[in-house]
């Protein structure tokens, strides 16, 4: 018998204001075609100024909790992945403590980037299986309208904001890949490649806030090698068979990225669960907003096998293997 971290829930926000590629044109040199052809992305939430990643990752922890027919005080932490906190100190995990009314257990954040969701996974399974924690919040939320410069056309249409959250409960299982839950994690994270994707700033310096800087192409060369590699690691640990994957929830940042993964996996592009589109890259909180949806209108269902994966700024990247 072993301790499994259970999806019990998973919720998702996002602000109502959409900015369409159609807005973003009449102040950057782009198209509507360019950045379709090359991201697929349609559209993305921006987020209003009290929308911030503890009043989106409340919202969303919120929706999770209602799915999972569970309350606050059936929640003994909250691991919540953002790059974009309210504040330096505290954590924005603890703001969202007290937005939801939560007297007790305990808070704090992950940063990782993109890859944020993935990180904070694992460490709340790991808390989970420990005996740490019973019960757990994982949430991604992001603003990164607040961090993107927006004259620069190469990096201002791609992001967006939103937050997605899962509601996890320790149960048990036989330690096989027919057992309910997060069945592995798997991360990684290259030092030296962190100027290829990072903000020249922070709240450590009062001379620069700091802006996203990006190198695209060497960012997505990076990522069809080593999410290739980090699906492959996933399926190994779980002596699984890609056929025998039901759903790819992959990060969302760029549609030609999610193909090359599906074609990697040999899924039907059915099997992808997409929201590029709409939503652009919300880092930390894509996979969560992408699973939130999935599960919502009943296309992700108790017992499918589902394989996250992810990479962003560090380099960080990893992947999570899961059945409902
Ligand atoms: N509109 C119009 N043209 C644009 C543009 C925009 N929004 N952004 C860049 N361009 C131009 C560039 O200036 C360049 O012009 P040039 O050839 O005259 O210099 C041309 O388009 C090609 O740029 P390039 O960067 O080579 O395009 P690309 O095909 O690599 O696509 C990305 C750019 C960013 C879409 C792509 O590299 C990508 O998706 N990378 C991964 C990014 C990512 O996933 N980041 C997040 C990880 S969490």
């Amino acid at each position: 018998m072993v301790i499994r971290s259970q999806i019990i829930g998973a919720g998702g926000y996002l602000p109502a204001r959409v900015v369409t590629n159609d807005e973003l044109a009449k102040q950057l040199d782009t198209s509507d075609a360019w950045i379709q052809e090359r991201t697929g992305i349609r559209q993305r939430h921006i987020a209003a100024p009290e929308e911030t990643a503890a009043f989106m990752g409340a919202a969303a922890a919120r929706s999770a909790l209602r799915e999972a027919g569970a309350g606050v005080d059936d929640v003994d932490a909250i691991v919540l992945a953002t790059t974009t906190p309210d504040q330096a100190f505290p954590a924005t995990a603890v703001r969202v403590q007290a937005l939801l009314g939560m007297k007790r257990g305990f808070a704090f954040d992950v940063s990782a980037a993109c890859s944020g969701f993935i990180y904070a996974l694992a460490v709340a399974d790991a808390m989970l299986r420990a005996g740490t924690a019973r019960s757990a919040l994982v949430i991604g939320s992001e603003v990164y309208s607040r961090i993107l410069d927006w004259s620069d056309r190469s990096t201002a249409v791609l992001f967006g904001d939103g937050a997605g959250a899962v509601y996890l409960r320790a149960g048990k299982g036989e330690g096989l890949g027919t057992d309910r839950g997060v069945l592995s994690t798997h991360l990684h994270s290259q030092g030296e490649l962190g100027d290829i994707l990072y903000v020249d700033g922070a709240v450590g310096r009062r001379d620069r806030p700091g802006t996203l800087v990006m190198n695209g192409r060497e960012v997505f060369r990076h990522a069809v090698v080593r999410l290739a590699e980090a699906v492959d690691e996933a399926l190994l640990a779980n002596g699984l068979d890609r056929g025998q994957v039901d759903w790819l929830v992959p990060h969302q940042a760029n549609m030609r990225i999610i193909e090359a993964m599906r074609r990697k996996i040999a899924l039907r592009p059915e099997q992808v669960v997409v929201t590029v589109d709409r939503h652009a890259n919300t880092s930390a909180a894509s996979i969560p907003l992408a699973l939130a949806e999935a599960v919502g209108d009943g296309r992700i269902r108790s017992g499918d096998l589902v394989l996250m994966e992810a990479l962003g700024g560090g380099l960080t990247w990893g992947s999570a293997l899961v059945r409902l």
